[in-house]
Parts: structure tokens; C-alpha cells; sequence
């Protein structure tokens, strides 16, 4: 599919056919990433279809929805569906979440056996119901544990690389995001992921950038930077002032999938490409639902679609009524008329980028097992129930 990207890109490259790139690739054990960009995992949204509409924009790294390693083993259907890939997808990335050692490296032997060549695993989640059980964000606060489920995976992989992402840590005064790092880099991660906000904050604020900076500065493997890259010039900054080997962009490519080719113009040293008028979006929007409708089928894919009509048309003033009709629309040819209606001429909005989407809302204290706090360096397993995670991080 030609994208807005297409003609800019040759454009700029006619002027200047060797500009500096911001950083060099990403290496990530043995899996080289020419642009150090990484699609955010994000629980239902970078299925296959979502991965292949931003891999065409650009030329990073896009990572699979999380799976959590007991139902993998287990072999539950829907977790079994979502760790499947595209046919041809390369790099295969897909992330992971577990609370035992054990069974982590079980379900890493599997995608293994399927062919992943890269595995992320999160400690970031921020959902309760995860947290009070000692999982998600509250984990790494339990080193010992943290480390052994590190370890194993790592192990499990052998040369496949496994990286690790995770948060500053569960509240200000709870900060794990240092050990953590040193914690993985020690058992043989091949990058580690910081959303720079605490599990307390959810996805409130400002992500604390400097905060990565200060894990660069004490890491030998490289180092990612994640949190409030809405547009292309955040992912310049941040690399600037915090020295990360790369940047992982979760909320800012919600509905804007061409975000990745404006983060490789960017990192090639190249003039952006022009925004997307609301022809070119409707035609985006259109292109993922028929994805979503391949891997999906007709129902599930138009149904699954319905999520990401309002992160497209953000900003564009298409009224009301016509988001509401989006919101429930049932068929192919259905949101084929209702996106017909629209005018495509309309300019993309100014500041249309910055628009926040996905998760949001206030900081909230983190739920917690009782005396979580008092030993970082106790033995801990945790219930079961703390494998009941259903993505965040
Ligand atoms: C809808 C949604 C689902 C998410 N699911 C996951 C997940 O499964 N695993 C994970 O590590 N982070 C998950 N995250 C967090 C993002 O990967 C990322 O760390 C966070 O959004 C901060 O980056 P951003 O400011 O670029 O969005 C999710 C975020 C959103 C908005």
C-alpha cells in the first residue's frame, strides 16, 4: 500500500542521500532493528493487523500483545490466538507476563517451538488486580522472585533475545526501576523497556524522562525510553536528553499507524512527511478493518475495529452522531458508507497528534499483599491469581 510517507521520503533523499541518522540500529542479542523504534505491546491493539498497518510505515520493532505464560501452557484458545503471527511477519516480538519461574520458561520453550525471535517480558502492569497479588508492577519490588523469572526466561530462550519492561517502580518512595535494570543486564537481557511513570500513576502526568536517563547512565545493555511520545519530535527529545538506545511508543500511534514513518524520518535525519488529510485516514481506517476482518472474520474483526474508529478520527470534527454510528458499526459495507460520508479534504487537525488516547485518568495508590513492603530480599511465591493479568503496563 503507498502511504502519505512515500513521496516525501524520496523527496528528501534526492536532496540529501546520506543524512545523520539519530542513533545507530538497536541491537538486541543477535536481531538487529535498523530503526530503533518499538511498537508498545498493548492489550488489544497490536494484534496482527495493527502490526502489519504500522510495520509498512516504518522499520522498527513491533511487539505482540502480552500473553501470560500459564495460559500459554496450559493452552488456553484465546491466548494461544493472540500469540499467533502474520504469515511472513519478521521479526516474530511478542511479550510475556509470569509470576513463576517455572512456567515463564515453559511458555518461552513454546513460542520458541513457533518460531518468535523476540520475547519482552512485563513487569508494568498497574491493574489491581494484579498488583494485590504481588504481579504486574508490584513484582519487581520482590528481587529474588524478579531475578528468578528473569533468569529462566533467559535461559528458556538461549539465543533468542528476551528484553524487560517495567515501570519506575510502585510509588515514588518504592522506586525499583535502578535494580531492576541491573537485575536483568545481570542475567543476561538483551535491553531493557522504562515507562517512566510509577505504578501509582497509571498513565497520569508527565512520564519522568530524566529518570531514564539515569538508567542509561548505569546500564552496559541498551536501554529503551518509553512514555509520552505523541509525535515524532518527543521521540527526538527524548533520545537527546536521557542518551536511550531507542524509544517504544505505546498511546501516540493509537489511530495514527503512519506515525512510524514520520519516528523514521525522524531518526534518518529526514524532513517529516506531510499529516493525513481525512481522505487518506478514512482510507487507513478502512485498510486496518479489512486486516482485522482477514485475521478475524467478518464479525469479530468489524467488532474488534470499533475500538479504533474514535483514536482515527480524533480531532477531525465528523460530529457526533457519526462516531456513535462508528462506535457500533456491524459490517464491512456499513462502515464503508458511513466513512463514504465523510469529506475527505478536511485537513488533519492542528495538534491533532498531542490529543491523548488510550488510557488515562488519575494516579491511584497501588493495591498490594499485605507486608509486600517490608523485605525486598524475602523468598515469595505468589497464588495463582496473579497470573490473571490482562495487559497493562
Ligand atoms: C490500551 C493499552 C494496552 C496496554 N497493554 C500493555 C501490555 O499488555 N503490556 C505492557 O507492557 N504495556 C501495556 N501498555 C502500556 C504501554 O506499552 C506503554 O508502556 C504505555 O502506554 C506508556 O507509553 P505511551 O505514553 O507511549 O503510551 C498498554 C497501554 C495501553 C494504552
Amino acid at each position: 500500500m503507498s502511504t502519505h510517507a512515500d513521496a516525501p521520503r524520496t523527496r528528501a533523499q534526492h536532496r540529501d542521500p546520506s543524512p545523520a541518522p539519530l542513533l545507530p540500529p538497536l541491537r538486541l542479542g543477535g536481531l538487529e532493528v535498523p530503526v530503533p523504534v518499538v511498537l508498545a505491546p498493548m492489550a488489544g491493539v497490536t494484534d496482527a493487523a495493527f502490526r502489519i498497518l504500522c510495520r509498512r510505515h516504518g522499520a522498527g520493532l513491533y511487539v505482540n500483545q502480552m500473553v501470560t505464560a500459564r495460559a500459554l501452557v496450559e493452552g488456553h484458545r484465546r491466548s494461544l490466538e493472540m500469540a499467533a503471527f502474520a504469515p511472513g511477519e519478521w521479526p516474530r516480538s511478542i511479550q510475556l507476563y509470569g509470576t513463576e519461574p517455572a512456567s515463564i520458561a515453559e511458555a518461552v520453550r513454546r513460542l520458541l517451538d513457533d518460531g518468535v525471535e523476540h520475547i519482552d517480558l512485563n513487569f508494568g502492569c498497574p491493574m489491581k488486580k494484579v498488583t494485590r497479588q504481588g504481579g504486574g508492577a508490584a513484582l519487581p519490588w520482590k528481587r529474588r522472585l524478579y531475578r528468578a523469572i528473569v533468569a529462566a526466561a533467559v535461559r528458556a530462550a538461549g539465543e533468542v533475545p528476551v528484553t524487560v519492561k517495567f515501570r519506575l517502580g510502585i510509588d515514588r518512595d518504592h522506586l525499583t526501576h535502578l535494580d531492576a535494570g541491573r537485575i536483568a543486564a545481570d542475567e543476561g537481557a538483551a535491553a531493557v523497556t522504562l515507562h517512566a511513570r510509577t505504578a501509582e500513576q497509571l498513565y497520569a502526568g508527565r512520564a519522568d524522562w530524566d529518570r531514564i536517563g539515569e538508567l542509561k547512565a548505569t546500564l552496559d545493555i541498551p536501554v529503551l525510553g518509553n512514555g509520552d511520545i505523541w509525535e515524532a519530535a518527543d521521540a527526538v527529545a527524548m533520545v537527546r536528553r536521557t542518551g536511550a538506545d531507542g524509544v517504544v511508543v505505546g498511546r501516540g500511534c493509537l489511530g495514527r499507524p503512519w506515525l512510524f514513518a514520520d519516528l523514521a524520518a525522524a531518526f534518518a535525519g529526514r524532513p517529516l512527511p506531510p499529516r493525513p488529510a481525512l481522505g487518506a485516514v478514512v482510507d487507513e481506517m478502512l485498510e486496518h478493518a479489512r486486516l482485522l476482518v482477514t485475521f478475524r472474520g467478518p464479525e469479530r474483526g468489524i467488532k474488534d475495529f470499533r475500538k479504533h474508529t474514535g483514536w482515527y478520527l480524533k480531532g477531525f470534527p465528523v460530529g457526533s452522531e457519526t462516531r456513535r454510528r462508528l462506535n457500533q458499526v456491524g459490517s464491512m459495507t456499513e462502515l464503508e458508507t458511513i466513512l463514504g460520508g465523510l469529506d475527505p479534504t478536511v485537513p488533519f487537525p492542528v495538534d491533532g497528534m498531542r490529543l491523548v488516547r488510550g488510557h488515562h485518568g488519575p494516579p491511584r495508590p497501588v493495591s498490594l499483599p499485605e507486608g509486600w513492603l517490608t523485605d525486598r530480599d524475602d523468598e515469595v511465591t505468589l497464588a495463582a491469581e496473579a497470573l490473571v493479568a490482562a495487559g497493562g503496563g
